[in-house]
């Protein structure tokens, strides 16, 4: 049996701004006896294998790095899909499409045959619309397909709330739904600080205004740090990095992830419990009218998307 097949392993696939800082926060924070990095650039593939196998020798990561195939990547129990095109400043998450779907196909060609154990998770954009097409194209079960989704959005509203509200971030459980786009929406009417409702707890939040506030604030958070650095990387690396811990340890973790939505048509985040088998089941969210609007306003948005998307993908 070949030497790698007996380590846990993540591949990562594409080495650019994001698939590097995820296999940095990973060395850093070891999970796994092994990163396998792919990407179609040679020369960048073996000077960041290098960067990074560099970070392990003086530390205390036993995670070994390496460079690797397609083939080899579909073996590894997740996988995380980085590449592809990414948004220019002004660009939507959405105008990516057409590029990234053509490289993902490619991939899922070359990664076959992927082990039957293997969780994928998506991390490219529009993260929604590759979940639902990887599916498809990997041809494992639709549990075992995953996207970041609005995890990272979620975080970026606790850490709002956190300052308006004077707590910890993780004393904040909100959430942001739907689309990790612009369609997505927050969920107020679960929203607590600790077991206090969020209404209870800062009452500020209960007015358009600061609604409005937050929601900008969260559905333009990429947008401004991509026109000032020409890409997002380290909250996104972070999210992943601990939904790949999630997985492996099969911790039972309750995270909003993008995933195939039955009733709705589409991938798009919902809470989900994840552990090893990837989406171990989907939690029951009690959203009011007006989330229940958006939330079908979103998959409505989506699933237009997903048909032409469907339509250029079998021209
Ligand atoms: C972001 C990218 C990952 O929101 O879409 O930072």
């Amino acid at each position: 049996m070949a030497e790698h097949k007996l380590k846990t392993s993540i591949a990562i696939l594409g080495c650019g701004e994001v698939g590097s800082t995820l296999a940095y926060t990973l060395v850093l924070n070891p999970i796994c006896g092994e990163i396998i990095m792919v990407d179609p650039k040679k020369a960048l593939l073996e000077a960041q294998v290098r960067d990074l196998s560099d970070a392990t020798y003086g530390g205390r990561s036993g995670t070994k790095v390496r460079a690797g195939t397609h083939k080899d990547a579909g073996q590894a129990d997740v996988v995380v899909i980085t590449a592809g095109a990414k948004q220019k400043p002004g660009e939507s998450r959405l105008s990516l499409l057409s590029r990234n779907l053509h490289i993902m196909s490619s991939i899922f060609k070359n990664m076959q045959p992927i082990s039957p154990t293997t969780i994928l998770l998506l991390v490219a954009n529009p993260v929604d619309i590759l979940t639902y097409f990887a599916r498809k194209l990997s041809g494992l079960p639709e549990s075992q397909v995953l996207g970041t989704g609005t995890t990272l959005d979620s975080a970026r509203l606790r850490g709002i709330l956190a300052e308006k509200a004077e707590v910890a971030p993780n004393s904040i459980d909100a959430y942001v739904l739907g689309e990790h786009g612009d369609s997505q929406f927050i969920a107020w009417s679960n929203a607590s600080i600790g077991t206090t409702p969020l209404h209870l707890a800062l009452p500020v939040c209960l007015t358009p205004e600061f609604k409005a506030e937050i929601a900008t604030h969260t559905r333009g958070a990429a947008g401004a740090i991509i026109a000032a650095k020409g890409c997002t990387a380290y909250g996104i690396g972070n999210v992943a990095a601990s939904i790949c811990k999630y997985i492996l340890f099969d911790a039972h973790t309750v995270r909003p992830l993008s995933f195939y939505q039955p009733e709705l048509g589409c991938c798009l985040s919902m809470p989900a419990v994840i552990g090893r088998r990837g989406i171990i089941r989907k939690m029951p969210v009690q959203l009011n009218e007006e989330e229940q609007t958006e939330l079908e306003a979103c998959a409505r948005g989506l699933r237009a998307v997903l048909e032409g998307a469907e339509k250029e993908l079998s021209a």
